[in-house]
């Protein structure tokens, strides 16, 4: 098949498109094998705040990610503040962990959107 130059753009464009929703796609599948990884622990797989590190022992509990009342008082930098430089730096508990040494700046990023999936919330304004 002979391809006018409209048809090739077209071609062009939805080539970078599926480039663009792959690597977004990517970045997910990335947040939430981090999250598996460093947070379940204490956050739980499902996010509830009842992983195995969480005991009735510590003073604080872990956040219950999936509450949209708790979450949506967050802002984005809240979030992101608290996994990069940890509870004590955003004058929380200090049994939440500063993450800017094993996240990159973008995971970290990626880490706050999927955390907003799974609250379903945004800040509240
Ligand atoms: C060792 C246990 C532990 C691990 C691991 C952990 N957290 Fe936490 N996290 C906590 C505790 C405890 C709190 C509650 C702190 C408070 O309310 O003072 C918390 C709170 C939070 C909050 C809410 C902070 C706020 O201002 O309300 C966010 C967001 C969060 N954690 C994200 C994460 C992410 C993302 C990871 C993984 C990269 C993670 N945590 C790993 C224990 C942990």
């Amino acid at each position: 098949m002979k391809m006018n130059i409209s048809m090739k753009m077209t071609a062009i464009a939805a080539a970078a498109w599926f480039l663009l929703l792959a690597g977004a796609s990517a970045f997910a599948a990335a947040a939430a094998e981090n999250y598996r990884f460093y947070c379940s622990q204490c956050h739980g797989l499902g996010g509830k705040g009842d992983g195995p590190n969480a005991t009735k022992n510590m003073p604080v509990s872990p956040r219950d990610h999936t509450s949209k009342y708790e979450m949506e008082k967050l802002t984005d930098e809240d979030i992101i503040n608290v996994i990069r430089d940890g509870g004590a730096a955003t004058s929380k508990s200090t049994l939440m962990p500063p993450f800017g040494r094993t996240l990159t700046a973008s995971e970290i990023t990626a880490m706050k959107d999927y955390l907003r999936r799974l609250c379903k919330c945004k800040a509240q304004s």
